[in-house]
Protein backbone atom coordinates (compact mmCIF):
# COMPACT_ATOMS: atom_id res chain seq x y z
CA UNK A 1 0.00 0.00 0.00
CA UNK A 2 1.39 3.47 -0.65
CA UNK A 3 1.55 6.14 1.21
CA UNK A 4 1.71 9.76 -0.21
CA UNK A 5 1.13 13.17 1.14
CA UNK A 6 1.73 15.84 -1.84
CA UNK A 7 -1.48 16.37 -3.54
CA UNK A 8 0.05 16.36 -7.12
CA UNK A 9 2.04 13.43 -6.41
CA UNK A 10 -1.68 11.95 -5.99
CA UNK A 11 -3.25 13.41 -8.22
CA UNK A 12 -0.12 12.00 -10.71
CA UNK A 13 -1.21 8.90 -8.92
CA UNK A 14 -5.14 8.70 -10.01
CA UNK A 15 -4.56 9.92 -13.24
CA UNK A 16 -1.85 7.21 -14.18
CA UNK A 17 -4.43 4.59 -12.81
CA UNK A 18 -7.37 6.04 -15.10
CA UNK A 19 -4.87 5.97 -18.23
CA UNK A 20 -4.48 2.17 -17.88
CA UNK A 21 -8.30 2.14 -17.34
CA UNK A 22 -8.64 1.42 -13.85
CA UNK A 23 -11.58 2.95 -11.71
CA UNK A 24 -11.06 4.73 -8.15
CA UNK A 25 -12.54 4.80 -5.37
CA UNK A 26 -12.13 6.88 -2.61
CA UNK A 27 -12.89 6.94 1.41
CA UNK A 28 -12.67 10.13 2.70
CA UNK A 29 -12.00 9.70 6.37
CA UNK A 30 -10.32 11.91 9.23
CA UNK A 31 -8.55 9.14 10.79
CA UNK A 32 -8.31 7.74 13.76
CA UNK A 33 -10.17 5.12 11.89
CA UNK A 34 -12.38 1.94 13.72
CA UNK A 35 -15.31 -0.46 12.60
CA UNK A 36 -17.35 2.46 11.16
CA UNK A 37 -14.04 3.49 8.96
CA UNK A 38 -13.66 -0.28 7.85
CA UNK A 39 -16.73 -0.92 7.00
CA UNK A 40 -16.82 2.23 4.35
CA UNK A 41 -13.48 0.86 2.90
CA UNK A 42 -15.19 -2.80 2.89
CA UNK A 43 -18.38 -0.97 0.93
CA UNK A 44 -15.94 0.44 -1.29
CA UNK A 45 -13.37 -2.62 -1.87
CA UNK A 46 -15.48 -4.36 -4.57
CA UNK A 47 -16.26 -0.79 -6.03
CA UNK A 48 -13.42 -0.21 -7.45
CA UNK A 49 -10.32 -1.34 -8.93
CA UNK A 50 -7.65 1.06 -6.99
CA UNK A 51 -9.16 2.22 -3.40
CA UNK A 52 -7.92 5.72 -1.58
CA UNK A 53 -8.59 6.24 1.87
CA UNK A 54 -7.68 9.75 2.96
CA UNK A 55 -6.25 10.87 5.93
CA UNK A 56 -6.89 14.23 6.76
CA UNK A 57 -8.15 15.86 9.85
CA UNK A 58 -9.58 19.27 7.68
CA UNK A 59 -8.94 22.40 9.89
CA UNK A 60 -11.74 24.23 7.33
CA UNK A 61 -14.66 22.22 8.83
CA UNK A 62 -13.52 22.94 12.28
CA UNK A 63 -15.09 26.34 13.93
CA UNK A 64 -12.57 28.13 16.48
CA UNK A 65 -13.72 26.67 19.83
CA UNK A 66 -14.17 23.11 18.38
CA UNK A 67 -11.76 20.61 18.76
CA UNK A 68 -9.63 20.41 15.87
CA UNK A 69 -6.23 20.42 18.03
CA UNK A 70 -7.19 17.51 20.33
CA UNK A 71 -9.04 15.32 17.29
CA UNK A 72 -7.83 11.87 18.44
CA UNK A 73 -4.65 10.46 15.91
CA UNK A 74 -3.31 7.74 15.23
CA UNK A 75 -1.48 7.66 11.87
CA UNK A 76 -0.04 4.18 11.91
CA UNK A 77 -2.93 2.32 13.44
CA UNK A 78 -5.10 3.82 10.22
CA UNK A 79 -2.91 2.94 7.86
CA UNK A 80 -2.26 -0.55 9.37
CA UNK A 81 -6.54 -0.91 9.28
CA UNK A 82 -6.64 0.93 5.71
CA UNK A 83 -3.71 -2.11 4.31
CA UNK A 84 -5.56 -4.79 6.06
CA UNK A 85 -9.24 -4.10 4.65
CA UNK A 86 -7.76 -3.81 0.79
CA UNK A 87 -6.72 -0.05 0.53
CA UNK A 88 -4.39 0.72 -2.28
CA UNK A 89 -3.06 4.32 -1.08
CA UNK A 90 -3.72 6.14 1.85
CA UNK A 91 -3.41 10.15 1.22
CA UNK A 92 -2.47 12.02 4.26
CA UNK A 93 -1.78 15.13 3.67
CA UNK A 94 -0.41 18.44 5.95
CA UNK A 95 -3.40 21.28 6.07
CA UNK A 96 -0.40 23.26 4.06
CA UNK A 97 -0.54 21.07 1.68
CA UNK A 98 -3.99 21.35 0.99
CA UNK A 99 -4.85 25.15 1.99
CA UNK A 100 -2.12 27.74 0.64
CA UNK A 101 -1.81 30.82 2.67
CA UNK A 102 -3.81 32.59 0.20
CA UNK A 103 -6.52 30.02 -0.61
CA UNK A 104 -9.45 31.74 -1.65
CA UNK A 105 -11.58 29.24 -3.01
CA UNK A 106 -15.13 27.46 -0.96
CA UNK A 107 -17.37 25.54 -2.15
CA UNK A 108 -20.51 25.47 -0.37
CA UNK A 109 -24.37 24.45 -0.67
CA UNK A 110 -25.71 26.83 2.25
CA UNK A 111 -29.48 26.36 2.06
CA UNK A 112 -28.41 22.82 3.23
CA UNK A 113 -26.51 23.90 5.63
CA UNK A 114 -29.06 26.33 7.52
CA UNK A 115 -30.25 23.52 10.64
CA UNK A 116 -29.19 20.38 12.13
CA UNK A 117 -24.86 20.59 12.54
CA UNK A 118 -24.92 23.71 10.36
CA UNK A 119 -26.94 25.97 12.59
CA UNK A 120 -24.35 25.78 15.56
CA UNK A 121 -21.43 24.66 13.00
CA UNK A 122 -21.66 27.87 11.40
CA UNK A 123 -18.37 27.28 9.01
CA UNK A 124 -18.37 23.18 8.94
CA UNK A 125 -19.92 22.42 5.87
CA UNK A 126 -18.37 24.84 3.70
CA UNK A 127 -15.22 23.24 4.88
CA UNK A 128 -16.16 19.78 4.80
CA UNK A 129 -17.45 20.63 0.69
CA UNK A 130 -14.30 22.49 -0.03
CA UNK A 131 -12.01 19.70 1.01
CA UNK A 132 -13.99 16.89 -0.26
CA UNK A 133 -14.60 18.52 -3.81
CA UNK A 134 -10.73 18.81 -3.63
CA UNK A 135 -10.39 15.09 -2.79
CA UNK A 136 -13.27 14.06 -5.90
CA UNK A 137 -10.45 16.52 -8.05
CA UNK A 138 -7.08 15.27 -7.09
CA UNK A 139 -8.59 11.50 -6.91
CA UNK A 140 -10.71 11.25 -10.37
CA UNK A 141 -12.97 8.52 -8.06
CA UNK A 142 -16.00 7.22 -9.77
CA UNK A 143 -17.35 5.76 -6.42
CA UNK A 144 -16.57 7.36 -2.92
CA UNK A 145 -18.43 5.97 0.37
CA UNK A 146 -19.34 8.12 3.67
CA UNK A 147 -21.13 6.81 6.73
CA UNK A 148 -24.89 7.75 7.20
CA UNK A 149 -24.41 8.91 10.68
CA UNK A 150 -23.58 12.51 8.98
CA UNK A 151 -26.52 12.24 7.37
CA UNK A 152 -26.67 15.79 6.70
CA UNK A 153 -23.18 15.73 4.93
CA UNK A 154 -24.48 13.09 2.50
CA UNK A 155 -27.22 15.05 1.39
CA UNK A 156 -24.97 18.25 1.13
CA UNK A 157 -22.42 16.16 -0.73
CA UNK A 158 -25.34 14.73 -3.21
CA UNK A 159 -26.27 17.79 -3.85
CA UNK A 160 -22.94 19.62 -4.34
CA UNK A 161 -22.35 16.40 -6.96
CA UNK A 162 -25.20 16.91 -8.69
CA UNK A 163 -25.25 20.60 -8.71
CA UNK A 164 -21.49 20.78 -10.27
CA UNK A 165 -21.59 17.72 -12.39
CA UNK A 166 -19.15 16.22 -10.92
CA UNK A 167 -19.14 12.27 -12.77
CA UNK A 168 -18.74 10.40 -9.29
CA UNK A 169 -21.45 7.88 -7.86
CA UNK A 170 -21.62 8.67 -3.66
CA UNK A 171 -22.51 5.67 -1.77
CA UNK A 172 -24.39 6.40 1.85
CA UNK A 173 -23.38 3.27 4.13
CA UNK A 174 -25.83 2.61 7.28
CA UNK A 175 -24.41 3.76 11.09
CA UNK A 176 -21.96 1.04 12.27
CA UNK A 177 -23.07 0.77 16.23
CA UNK A 178 -21.91 -0.85 19.13
CA UNK A 179 -23.31 -4.07 20.88
CA UNK A 180 -25.48 -1.58 22.99
CA UNK A 181 -26.44 0.84 20.07
CA UNK A 182 -24.05 3.87 20.00
CA UNK A 183 -23.17 4.94 17.07
CA UNK A 184 -19.38 4.59 16.53
CA UNK A 185 -17.15 8.07 16.60
CA UNK A 186 -14.15 8.69 16.67
CA UNK A 187 -15.40 11.42 19.24
CA UNK A 188 -16.63 8.65 21.23
CA UNK A 189 -12.68 8.69 22.40
CA UNK A 190 -13.81 11.46 24.42
CA UNK A 191 -16.28 9.85 26.93
CA UNK A 192 -15.83 9.54 30.21
CA UNK A 193 -16.92 5.95 31.88
CA UNK A 194 -20.26 7.57 33.39
CA UNK A 195 -21.16 9.37 30.16
CA UNK A 196 -20.26 6.08 27.61
CA UNK A 197 -22.70 3.84 29.84
CA UNK A 198 -24.98 6.44 28.93
CA UNK A 199 -24.67 6.94 25.95
CA UNK A 200 -26.76 4.67 24.21
CA UNK A 201 -29.86 6.11 25.57
CA UNK A 202 -29.42 7.99 22.33
CA UNK A 203 -30.51 5.62 20.20
CA UNK A 204 -32.61 4.39 22.64
CA UNK A 205 -34.66 7.46 22.81
CA UNK A 206 -34.73 7.97 18.79
CA UNK A 207 -35.88 4.21 18.71
CA UNK A 208 -38.62 5.37 20.78
CA UNK A 209 -39.47 7.74 19.16
CA UNK A 210 -39.86 5.94 15.68
CA UNK A 211 -42.25 3.76 17.56
CA UNK A 212 -43.95 6.56 18.29
CA UNK A 213 -44.72 7.44 14.44
CA UNK A 214 -45.17 3.30 13.95
CA UNK A 215 -48.68 3.61 16.32
CA UNK A 216 -49.48 6.84 14.18
CA UNK A 217 -47.86 10.17 16.23
CA UNK A 218 -47.42 12.61 13.64
CA UNK A 219 -47.14 15.62 14.90
CA UNK A 220 -43.54 16.44 15.02
CA UNK A 221 -43.73 18.85 17.45
CA UNK A 222 -45.06 16.53 19.93
CA UNK A 223 -42.37 13.84 18.78
CA UNK A 224 -39.49 16.37 19.72
CA UNK A 225 -40.88 17.11 22.66
CA UNK A 226 -41.36 13.61 24.04
CA UNK A 227 -37.94 12.57 23.08
CA UNK A 228 -36.20 15.69 24.59
CA UNK A 229 -38.21 14.60 27.85
CA UNK A 230 -36.56 10.91 27.78
CA UNK A 231 -32.96 12.30 26.98
CA UNK A 232 -33.83 14.81 30.36
CA UNK A 233 -34.48 11.38 31.93
CA UNK A 234 -32.06 9.32 30.43
CA UNK A 235 -29.01 11.89 30.00
CA UNK A 236 -28.79 13.90 32.76
CA UNK A 237 -25.53 15.01 31.88
CA UNK A 238 -26.26 15.28 28.21
CA UNK A 239 -26.96 18.97 26.94
CA UNK A 240 -28.96 18.89 23.90
CA UNK A 241 -27.81 21.05 20.76
CA UNK A 242 -30.38 20.08 18.78
CA UNK A 243 -33.57 17.09 18.44
CA UNK A 244 -35.40 17.88 14.78
CA UNK A 245 -37.34 15.99 12.50
CA UNK A 246 -36.51 17.01 8.85
CA UNK A 247 -36.97 16.70 5.54
CA UNK A 248 -33.75 13.94 4.56
CA UNK A 249 -32.97 15.17 1.33
CA UNK A 250 -34.11 19.26 2.01
CA UNK A 251 -32.62 18.79 5.43
CA UNK A 252 -35.36 21.46 6.69
CA UNK A 253 -37.91 21.06 9.63
CA UNK A 254 -40.81 18.91 8.91
CA UNK A 255 -44.17 19.88 10.95
CA UNK A 256 -46.20 16.89 10.01
CA UNK A 257 -44.84 13.42 8.83
CA UNK A 258 -46.34 12.99 5.44
CA UNK A 259 -43.59 11.45 4.21
CA UNK A 260 -40.66 10.13 4.96
CA UNK A 261 -38.77 12.06 7.08
CA UNK A 262 -35.41 11.82 9.48
CA UNK A 263 -34.65 12.39 13.10
CA UNK A 264 -31.43 13.48 13.74
CA UNK A 265 -30.05 14.97 17.53
CA UNK A 266 -26.75 16.17 18.48
CA UNK A 267 -25.91 15.79 22.21
CA UNK A 268 -22.78 17.45 24.19
CA UNK A 269 -22.04 14.68 26.42
CA UNK A 270 -18.73 16.32 28.10
CA UNK A 271 -15.84 16.79 25.58
CA UNK A 272 -17.59 14.54 23.00
CA UNK A 273 -20.45 15.94 21.11
CA UNK A 274 -22.51 13.19 19.62
CA UNK A 275 -24.64 12.78 16.72
CA UNK A 276 -27.23 10.38 15.70
CA UNK A 277 -30.41 9.66 13.46
CA UNK A 278 -32.93 7.70 12.53
CA UNK A 279 -35.02 7.03 8.91
CA UNK A 280 -39.02 7.66 10.12
CA UNK A 281 -41.21 5.71 7.15
CA UNK A 282 -44.36 6.03 6.84
O1 LIG B 1 -16.98 12.66 7.70
C1 LIG B 1 -15.78 12.99 7.85
O2 LIG B 1 -14.99 12.31 8.49
C2 LIG B 1 -15.31 14.30 7.25
O3 LIG B 1 -16.29 15.28 7.32
C3 LIG B 1 -14.78 14.14 5.82
C4 LIG B 1 -15.90 13.69 4.87
C5 LIG B 1 -13.65 13.14 5.79
C6 LIG B 1 -14.27 15.48 5.29
O4 LIG B 1 -13.21 15.95 6.05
Amino acid sequence: MKIITNPTELQRQCLAWRKQGLSIGLVPTMGYLHNGHTSLIDRARPECDRLVISVFVNPAQFGANEDLSSYPRDFESDCAKAEAHGADLVFAPEPGAMYADNHATWVEAPKLGEHLCGASRPVHFRGVCTVVTKLFMLTQAETAVFGEKDWQQLAILRRLVRDLNIPIRLIGHPIVREEDGLALSSRNAYLTGVERAAAPNIRKGLLKLAGKVREGERDAETLKRFLTEEYAAALPMGVVDYIEIVDPDEISPVETIARNALAAVAVQMGKARLIDNILLEV
